[in-house]
Order: structure tokens, then C-alpha cells, then sequence
């Protein structure tokens, strides 16, 4: 046997086990082990009582947990380590049990990868589509937190409601809003029309209304496509991570319909996760992100900065920037 990079071979063992964690943490989070033990049950028979389970099963899960951390355990007694105790508690302000859900699809979805490398395209793309309508209200609402700060970032930078006001903006696949909502609240003269599905629409509206901001929204509860975009009428256009869905094709239609919909001198903020120029980067997120997109999509994909620049040098936008922000890509900002 040829052991001459043994670190390498043990970086291949630790990654063939990697999917182990992220499964026992999904099931312990399904069968609400940690919202148990913070209501006092705190023994694997309890536990397996509470969430009508085995408790065989559940006292190995519980194990596998202290191993990972998430729990500890004295005299066979299980109590919450902190990172439990903040994220994972249902009910808690800061629980994470929305981007749990979202890794259950994203595990499925993933499984058919060789499939969809040898095709090129997302397999049984139908009933991906069915499950995508019911995921993208858990996914856009785990998506605000997340977003919303960035955006906050976005809108100190560029001057809204200091010095650029009274905002006509669209917020073109708007989710939960996290890009409008903040500029709502910063511009009192602004108006927001948000398109999207009926079900991230919800979402969206109870954002809005728990920012004070509900007042300021249209929202067009439909396909993008089939919206209309109007002309010459908005300041700022958002595409908050939805190019890398559409694919090449479609988000060039939709630069020239962001184009088309701005008054002279208004913006596109696109908002993705923007590859390296030459695909190469070691660890990049935006590169595993379109193995995401090639499962789950026809033609999704991620992008780098160069081709959003060429396609909007194309559709006629006269300036294109980066806006560096923390924790993010460049955001990309084009110019009527
Ligand atoms: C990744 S989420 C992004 C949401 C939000 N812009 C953000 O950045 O947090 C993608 C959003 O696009 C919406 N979407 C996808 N395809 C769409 C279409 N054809 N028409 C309207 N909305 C669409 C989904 O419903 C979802 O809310």
C-alpha cells in the first residue's frame, strides 16, 4: 500500500465520513431532541417517549451527538451545549430549524448527482419543481437573517435616503424582501414593488410588517416572467440570488429587462454568489454552489463577475462597480 501523503489519505477518510455529522444532526433536529432536553427531558428514555421513539435508537443518537458536540452528558443525563442551546431550540429567537429542512431537500436533490453530471442537467426536474414550491417559503425565510444585515451594508454605501431618495424600486424574486425591506425603512418616500410566488409573497408580508414597513410594498404575486417589468419607471432593480437559478440565457433577459424597467441613471443590485475569473479557487463556495444549481436546475449555474459585466455592457448599462460587503461576494452594481 502506498502510504507516502497519509495526511491526504486520512483528508479522504474524514470526507467519505463528513455526511455522518450533518446526518445525525438533521434527525436529532427532526425528532426536536434538543427542544426535549431544554423542557427538562433529558434521558434518552424521556427523550424517546417525547419524540415516539425507540430508545435504543435515540440513546445512540444522543451519544453520537456528545461526540459531535452538540450535547454533553453526565451520569447519563444529556444537557445543551451552547451552540444547541441558541440554534437549535424551537422557539428561540435565533433557531436555525428552517436551514435544517432546507439541508433535507438539498440531501435528496444531491443523491442524483451522477446522474445529473452524466446529463448536464437536474433529473426528475418535475417533481423538483413540486417540492421547490413547497421549500422556498422554509429557504427565503432562513434566507433573511442572513441577507438582511448585508443589505443594511448595501444601503449605507450607496446613500439611501441620505443621499438618494424617495426610491421607485423592484425587487424582482424578493423572497422574505431582505434587500427591500431595509431600504424601506431608511427612505420613508420610497415605494417597493416585490415579485414573487404566492407563498414567499406571505413570508415577505410578515416581514414587512414586523419592520413597519408593510405600507411602502406592492407585491405581484406571480412568475417573473410573466410580470410585467414596466419601462423607464424604477430608480433601483434587486436581484437578490436569483440569476444563479435562471442560468445564462434567462438572466440576460432579465439584465435587458432590468434595463429597460430603470429610469436613466438608475441601478441594478445584483446580489450572487460570484465565481474567480478562471473557476480555480480552492474552498470556493460559489463553485460547490453551482453542483447545487446543476442538480436542482435546467441551466442554473454561478457566474463570475466578468460575464454579469459583459451582459450588462450588452444590454446597455453604461458603469458597472463592485460593492465589497462583509461575509458576501462583491455585490454588482450597474448604471443606467
Ligand atoms: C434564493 S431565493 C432569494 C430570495 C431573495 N431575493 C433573497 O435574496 O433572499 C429565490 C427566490 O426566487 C423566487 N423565484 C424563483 N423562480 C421564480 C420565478 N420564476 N418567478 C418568481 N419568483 C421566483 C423564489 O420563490 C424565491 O423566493
Amino acid at each position: 500500500m502506498d502510504d507516502s501523503q497519509p495526511n491526504e489519505r486520512k483528508r479522504l477518510v474524514d470526507l467519505l465520513w463528513g455526511f455522518a455529522e450533518c446526518r445525525v444532526l438533521i434527525t436529532a433536529v427532526e425528532l426536536e431532541v434538543f427542544t426535549h432536553i431544554a423542557k427538562g427531558h433529558n434521558t434518552a428514555q424521556a427523550i424517546a417517549l417525547q419524540s415516539e421513539s425507540s430508545e435504543r435508537g435515540v440513546r445512540i443518537l444522543l451519544n453520537a451527538l456528545v461526540s459531535t458536540r452538540f450535547l454533553s452528558k453526565s451520569r447519563n443525563v444529556y444537557s445543551l451545549e451552547p451552540v444547541s442551546e441558541s440554534y437549535l431550540v424551537r422557539g428561540r429567537k435565533g433557531y436555525m430549524g428552517a436551514n435544517v429542512l432546507h439541508t433535507i431537500h438539498l440531501w435528496e436533490r444531491w443523491g442524483t448527482l451522477t446522474q445529473a453530471v452524466r446529463r448536464g442537467t437536474a433529473v426528475d426536474l418535475g417533481s423538483a419543481r413540486e417540492r421547490g414550491k413547497q421549500f422556498f417559503p422554509i429557504l427565503v425565510e432562513a434566507l433573511f437573517p442572513r441577507n438582511y444585515p448585508i443589505a443594511c451594508e448595501a444601503c449605507d454605501r450607496l446613500g439611501v435616503g441620505k443621499t438618494w431618495q424617495n426610491l421607485r424600486v423592484l425587487d424582482i424574486a424578493g423572497g422574505s424582501g431582505p434587500w427591500s425591506i431595509p431600504i424601506a425603512e431608511r427612505d420613508p418616500g420610497s415605494r417597493v414593488t416585490l415579485i414573487d410566488f404566492p407563498e414567499p409573497v406571505k413570508v415577505a408580508k410578515r416581514f414587512a410588517k414586523k419592520h413597519r414597513v408593510l405600507g411602502r410594498f406592492e407585491f405581484v404575486e406571480s412568475n417573473l416572467w410573466e410580470a410585467e417589468w414596466g419601462s423607464s419607471q424604477f430608480d433601483l432593480v434587486l436581484f437578490g440570488h436569483i440569476c444563479h437559478s435562471e442560468g445564462e440565457k434567462k438572466t440576460r433577459e432579465m439584465i435587458r429587462r432590468a434595463f429597460r424597467a430603470l429610469k436613466p441613471g438608475g441601478k441594478l443590485l445584483i446580489a450572487e454568489m460570484v465565481a474567480d475569473d478562471h473557476r480555480s479557487e480552492a474552498d470556493s463556495w460559489a463553485l460547490m454552489f453551482a453542483v447545487n444549481m446543476l442538480v436542482n436546475t435546467e441551466e442554473g449555474d454561478t457566474f463570475t463577475s466578468a460575464e454579469y459585466r459583459r451582459w450588462c455592457k450588452a444590454a446597455g448599462f453604461r458603469a458597472f462597480e463592485h460593492l465589497s460587503v462583509k461575509e458576501h461576494s462583491p455585490l454588482l452594481v450597474a448604471t443606467k
